[in-house]
């Protein structure tokens, strides 16, 4: 099976070393492996080479045009074109792509605009999986000037004008965050350290499966617990308490938005209702929760399948740690992504995207299970592919509405929609 694997980083970072030690130990396992550089060694990549050194004068449009021009030849080459090796089932290890001129001339130039240009051309393969090798811009000089001997440096081979790329790239990566597969290793220490994180990386993101699961709704149902919570602080700011209908609403999203959306619009009473919420959830409401028929099953059962578990959800963290831990299941996840009682936002999107980088999963290899808009909405923002139960508290077609990839009746369905087995 092809896979198309980039380096990127700052010059000195020491990419053609690791990319030299990677093939190899591919190799050995047995893998058909080519690698190759940018700028490419054909009449366009000479071209830029000489833009480089300074002898040719480039405006940094035309250099970015250079740049993607030369990327087209280099996939679309007959005779050792990446698209031909992809076809043949090799690995490719390439030593930057198009992000190095997102970043190198999209700093002098456009960014949006390099972008475009890169992402509407039929010509280019997308790779599977991006290392960023991170390393101070002054360390990266260093390197530069220790490894370079009387070669003179290039155009943009000094600190100040790679502390500028250093920041393009970072704004580059967070940009793309829900586009490409992109994980940073850190390119400091001993070249065989430097192998060994690397290559943990390539093996995590190529075989991880990683299942988010939403919590309130999806794995435990603590609906009496929360209106029970709402009901007591309503009293206590002497509010008029919804009715159960729109309480229903409450289980999902932060308490904050739906106060301020269904109770009254004020921003500081709000906080002061949240605060008079868990003054009854943290000792009492979060003991009324229980778990849904089959939910310890199917843990077990996706972890036998090689699932790391995770939850993703909206509920302040130490909440669904104590009643993770407290309903027996905590051994199941490998980690919670939710807000801390001091945040007030919430972003479910960023939390999948935080999960991905933590575990090096790649997008195709997660999912996000969920039974209201909020998750579904969270994992079209991260792009991975989201599972809707219609047990929790969505109301009639929410979960269609916002476009949930597959929808299940019950607990026992969640089992072949994530991993597209029987039980
Ligand atoms: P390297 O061979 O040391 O990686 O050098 C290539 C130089 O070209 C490096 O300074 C980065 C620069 N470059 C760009 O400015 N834009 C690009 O798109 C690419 C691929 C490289």
């Amino acid at each position: 099976m092809s896979r198309f694997i980039v380096f990127e980083g700052l010059d000195g970072t020491g990419k053609t070393t690791q990319i030299k030690k990677l093939a190899e130990y591919l190799k050995n396992r047995g893998e058909s492996v080519f690698t190759d550089a940018e700028p490419s060694a054909l009449p366009s990549g000479k071209l830029i080479r000489r833009v480089l050194s300074g002898e040719v004068k480039s405006s940094p449009w035309a250099t970015a045009a250079l740049f993607l021009a030369d990327r087209i030849n280099q996939n679309a080459d007959p005779e050792n074109g990446i698209a031909k090796h992809l076809e043949a089932g090799d690995t490719v290890i390439l030593d930057r792509y198009y992000f190095s001129t997102f970043a190198y001339q999209g700093y002098e130039t456009d960014m949006d605009w390099a972008m475009d240009m890169h992402y509407l051309c039929p010509e280019l393969r997308k790779p599977d999986l991006v290392l960023f090798l991170t390393m101070p811009p002054e360390k990266c000089i260093e390197r530069i000037t220790e490894n370079r001997g009387a070669q003179p440096l290039e155009i943009y081979e000094t600190t100040e004008k790679l502390t500028e790329i250093s920041a393009k790239f970072n704004s580059v990566f967070e940009k793309l965050a829900a586009k490409e597969n992109v994980f940073y290793i850190d390119a400091s220490g001993s070249i065989d350290e430097v192998h060994e994180r690397i290559v943990n990386a390539v093996s995590s993101a190529f075989s991880k499966k990683l299942a988010l699961f939403d919590f309130d709704g999806t794995v435990i149902d603590n609906s009496e617990g929360i209106y029970n919570c709402i009901r007591y602080a309503c009293e206590k700011m002497g509010v008029e308490c919804p009715g159960d209908e729109t309480l229903r609403r409450f289980v999902g999203p932060p308490l904050y938005d739906s106060y301020n959306k269904y109770i009254e619009d004020d921003n500081d009473r709000a906080l002061y209702f949240v605060d008079c919420y868990r003054e009854r959830y943290a000792p009492i409401g979060k003991t009324e929760a229980k778990l849904y028929n089959g939910i310890p099953e199917l843990f077990s059962a996706l972890k036998a399948e090689g699932y790391t578990l995770a939850v993703c959800s909206g509920k302040p963290r130490d909440f669904v740690m104590s009643i993770a831990e407290n309903l027996g299941i905590s051994s199941f996840f490998s980690d919670y992504f939710c807000p801390s009682f001091s945040d007030t936002g919430i972003d479910k999107g960023g939390y999948i995207l935080r999960a991905m980088k933590e575990f090096t999963v790649l997008r195709e290899n997660t999912v996000m299970v969920g039974d209201t808009k909020s998750d579904i909405l969270a994992a079209k923002k991260a792009n991975v592919r989201s599972i809707g139960v219609r047990y929790g508290f969505a109301s009639e077609n929410e979960l269609e509405e916002c476009g949930a990839d597959v929808t299940v009746d019950d607990v026992s369905g969640i089992f072949h929609a994530v991993t597209g087995k029987k039980t």
